[in-house]
């Protein structure tokens, strides 16, 4: 973690700043440079909460005090104690969010852990194809991306986040699973940040991103809309809030694989791998190439893992997304992209005096 990060990060459950605790540095080769940045470290909120920083990368998820107990049992000193006041005080928190996210991120984790970065494109495209999409997406032009300061929410692989950043913009990119670790360690882009967070706690200062982008993600919660809300705080007035969503589609054999997902998805992971690769792997590979679609191997496991394994997948009317910019007063609502599979929409903050009448 690069130390400039800090001041744009809070504690996701009271919304403090975060104090520092450095425990230890190492270096990271970037395009340009070298840097030094904090290899392992404490995070405080002001009250009560506290997250790691390990492998570089700050760690705040609610729950990260229990993911990573074995970080602070050999760091903390007191740790058992400041646990114990946790569990008393937001037992019913602790409990929702662990519940909560426990399945989306051991499935995401493993989903990621298949894709290879030297080789394999993410959804049929390269990091030239992945950049000029988000353009169309996010309806911008790369030439203002300069000096723009955006929140991925989301970000999986990070790939995107690399051609952000050498665009001129700043990016922080935020996933709550594993993924975000080899995220990090690819990246060579200073001015690409990466975090662990959930889209409905987000761990960053509210009223700051000149764009937002969630792509792919918010339907993968336990409520799509609640994570919109949740989201939307981090745009700041006259900002952009960009969202791809899957949209309901009526395709028999869609429909087949959504039945399907709802018992796949139960399964152990490691049970799920090996049934995917001895049944809908085989299939789905000739099937792609019969198409003309190249897809290799791990591309392929990524895509069958991505439609069968996540314990939610929502689908959305193009009109019910915009619903929920309207309510939260947005403007300029747009359906920026549409394919098979769903559509992004993207709303204009509205600045905090427009509006007003009393
Ligand atoms: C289908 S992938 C899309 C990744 C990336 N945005 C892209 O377009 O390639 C969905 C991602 O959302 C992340 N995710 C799901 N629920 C999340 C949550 N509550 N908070 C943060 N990330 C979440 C998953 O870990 C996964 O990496």
């Amino acid at each position: 973690m690069h130390l400039t990060l800090l001041k744009l990060l809070r504690c996701p459950v009271t919304r403090s700043s975060l104090k520092i605790e450095v425990l230890s540095i190492s270096r990271k080769k970037f395009s340009e440079n070298e840097e030094e940045i904090i290899n392992e470290g404490i995070l405080y909120a002001t009250e009560d909460w506290f997250y790691p920083i390990i492998k570089g990368i700050p760690r705040l998820i609610v729950e990260a005090f229990y993911d990573y107990d074995d970080f602070f049992l050999k760091y903390m000193p007191d740790y058992p104690l400041r646990r114990s006041v946790l569990e008393q005080k937001y037992q019913g928190l602790i409990q929702y969010v662990v519940n909560k996210n426990h399945r989306t991120k051991q499935s995401f984790s493993k989903e990621w852990s298949i894709f290879k970065y030297n080789s394999d494109k993410t959804w049929d495209l390269d990091i030239r194809g992945m950049f000029t999409r988000f353009l169309k997406e996010i309806d911008e032009n790369e030439k203002d991306l300069p000096g723009k300061l955006i929140f991925d929410a989301g970000c999986g692989n990070g790939v995107l986040n690399k051609a952000v950043a050498k665009s001129g913009a700043t990016i922080v990119g935020m996933d709550f699973s594993l993924s975000i670790e080899k995220a990090f360690e690819s990246n060579d882009q200073e001015r690409a940040f990466f975090i662990q967070g959930d889209v409905q706690f987000p761990p960053v200062h509210f009223e700051t991103f000149d764009i937002v982008h969630s792509s792919g993600v918010l339907h993968h919660t336990n409520n799509t809309e609640l994570s919109f809300s949740c989201l939307e705080p981090c745009v700041k007035p006259g900002g952009k809030l960009s969202v791809w969503l899957y949209h309901p589609r009526k395709n028999f054999i869609h429909n087949i694989f959504n039945t399907i997902r709802k018992f796949t998805s139960r399964l152990p992971l490691r049970l799920q791998y090996y049934l995917y690769w001895t049944t809908v792997f085989p299939i789905s590979f000739i099937v792609n190439r019969i198409k003309g679609n190249e897809k290799n191997v791990s591309e392929t496991m990524v895509g069958i893992f991505d439609w069968l394994s996540p314990e939610f997948r929502w689908e959305h009317e193009h009109g019910e997304a915009a619903s929920w910019f309207y309510k939260r007063n947005y403007t300029l609502v747009k359906v920026t992209a549409s394919d098979l599979f769903g559509f992004n929409i993207t709303g204009s903050k509205t600045h905090k005096n427009a509006n007003r009448d009393i």
